[in-house]
């Protein structure tokens, strides 16, 4: 079938302004948007910039605003889109580099403020921290993120509070706080209690709803919210 491709372009250090380009392609209903797009550099035009890696899901490097939502271009594909127009536009809510590039220094920022590291609860044992299959179950969902970003830039709160963590970085916060092996809980949940941490978020769920490994990251971020609140009430 025919695709037009309609793709952001904008080169800050040479324009004033974006502007969208159109490629028209001849794809297979089962292609991937992100190998189109592959095409359109290999064979139209060498000078689009966007990241990719594995192309299969997996390092969530290749996050981008399809037609209108935020999403995986490897996880996409042209029959998704059966009108036959494809829009990509760079993930909302960051600062474009180039074209479909953007600025993720502020979105990883973030996840080190989380700190997405166990602080070890207890002595050292003589051999390995163990853990019940009860207990890392609390958290196997929240393991899935792969740091796309996509439910960060989705969320309608990051454009409204910049210093909001954001729902990557406090889901991955969940996942310590939430490790029975972690002994710094009581810190976790002070350093999150506050309006740009777990209570800027309001449970819009944009997040899971664009989540491309299928977390219910409203559900977790609930679950942060819950503990905190059931701390004070224990503390009064
Ligand atoms: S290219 Fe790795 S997740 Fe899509």
């Amino acid at each position: 079938m025919n695709v037009t491709f309609r793709v952001f372009r904008f080169d800050p250090t040479r324009e004033a302004e974006p502007r969208f380009q159109e490629y028209i392609l001849q794809a297979e209903p089962t292609e991937k948007v992100l190998d189109c797009i592959n095409r359109i550099r290999w064979e139209q035009d060498a000078s689009l910039a966007f990241r990719m890696s594995c192309a299969h899901g997996i390092c969530g490097s290749d996050g981008m605003h399809i037609n209108g939502v935020c999403a995986l271009a490897c996880q996409r594909l042209v029959k998704d889109y059966p009108e036959g127009l494809i829009t990509i536009e760079p993930l909302p809510n960051f600062r474009v580099l180039k074209d479909l590039i953007v600025d993720l220094d502020p979105f990883f920022e973030k996840h080190r403020a989380a700190r997405p590291f166990l602080f070890p609860r207890g002595p050292e044992p003589e051999r390995e921290r163990l853990q019940s299959q009860e207990d890392r179950a609390a958290f196997d969902e929240a393991i899935r993120c792969i740091l796309c970003a996509c439910c960060t830039a989705a969320c309608p709160i990051t454009p409204q509070d910049p210093e909001f963590l954001g729902p990557a970085a406090l889901l991955r916060a969940f996942r310590y706080l939430f490790d029975s092996r972690d002994g710094a809980d009581r810190d976790r949940m002070e350093e999150l209690d506050n309006p740009h941490g777990i209570w800027g978020c309001k449970g819009h769920g944009k997040c899971t709803e664009v989540c491309p490994k299928e977390i219910d990251v409203r559900k977790w971020l609930g679950r942060i919210k819950k503990r905190i609140h059931d701390a004070k009430r224990i503390a009064r």
